[in-house]
């Protein structure tokens, strides 16, 4: 079934799910719309992909069977409030952007019947997302679309808005960000130690894999069970670990966490 999925809004999350859906063929490059506040990143996009470039908003609205917004929250409200009586109720219009409760898009759109909240992360790009969704009612249509489209470009979950959707946010999607904030820590160190920046990327970032991906494929097991495998009493392993539980990093973590969630707090109340 042909079906026109539109973007407003042209930044990393559109091109991580255009390339990622292009990819998978899940769409054709004629069957996507997008446009953008200004022209740059649109003619980098059509080039690349083919897809279609729209030079208004309005027309990605009439051309699209699925809208996803995918400006900055703070630029929501200007990019739909002019265009709102363009919208149609049976569309399915997705907003990608943080903080944002449905009860606001609702505001924006209020015959719209298809309305959906998605928080998504950039290792789309790779088919390594984590995504999680809510809508207001429950919606088969929005749930197989999620299914069809999202699932493949990874983890896809749907949750209630509220303090479970909030945790996602923090520890997926702003959680990329602070794993390669660990990794760079990770990678500093090896390169002390006389490995040039490079190779002590690649040990870096395929430690982290391995772990992942070890853990990916051992879902009997828990995470505490995986790292009691690799830590031998009085071995190097436990050593470190000691250290980092009197050190409390754990404490750390949460409390960038917490400051994170505040954030989500603040956007959805301004
Ligand atoms: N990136 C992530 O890892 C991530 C993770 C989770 C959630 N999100 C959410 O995803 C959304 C998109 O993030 P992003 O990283 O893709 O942002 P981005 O790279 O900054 O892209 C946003 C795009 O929206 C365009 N835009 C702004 N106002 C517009 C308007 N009125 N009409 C049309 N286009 C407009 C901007 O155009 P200009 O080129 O003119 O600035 C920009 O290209 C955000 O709401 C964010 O909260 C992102």
């Amino acid at each position: 079934m042909k079906e026109n999925i539109g973007f407003i809004g042209a930044g990393n999350m559109c091109q991580a799910l255009v390339e990622g859906w292009l990819s998978e063929n899940l769409v054709t490059p004629g069957e996507v719309f997008v446009s953008n506040r200004t022209p740059g990143k649109i003619q980098r996009l059509t080039e690349q992909f083919k897809i279609n470039a729209c030079a208004t908003n309005e027309e990605v609205v009439d051309k699209a069977d699925v809208v996803i917004v995918a400006v900055k929250p703070q630029d929501l409200e200007a990019a739909i409030e002019p265009i709102a009586s363009s919208f149609n109720e049976d569309q399915i219009v997705i907003s990608l952007a943080a903080g944002i409760q449905l009860h606001k898009l609702k505001r924006l759109l209020p015959k719209n019947k298809n309305l959906v909240r998605v928080m998504a992360n950039t290792p789309a790009k790779v088919k390594r997302g984590a995504f999680a969704y809510c809508t207001a009612a429950s919606n088969i249509r929005v749930d197989r679309w999620m299914e069809r489209m999202f699932k493949p470009l990874g983890y896809t979950i749907k949750l209630d808005e509220g303090d479970a959707f909030e945790a996602f946010t923090v520890a997926s999607s702003a959680g990329i960000g602070f794993i390669f904030e660990l990794m760079v820590y990770w990678q500093e160190w090896i390169e002390e130690h006389g490995i040039d920046a490079k190779t002590a990327q690649q040990i870096t970032v395929n430690t982290f894999l391995g772990a992942s991906q070890l853990a990916t494929q051992s879902p009997t097991q828990t995470l505490e069970e995986l790292q009691a495998k690799v830590t031998s009493k009085k071995g190097i392993t436990h050593a470190g670990l000691e250290s980092m539980r009197e050190l409390e990093v754990e404490r750390l973590l949460r409390y960038s966490f917490e400051k994170s969630a505040l954030r989500d707090r603040e956007l959805s109340e301004n």
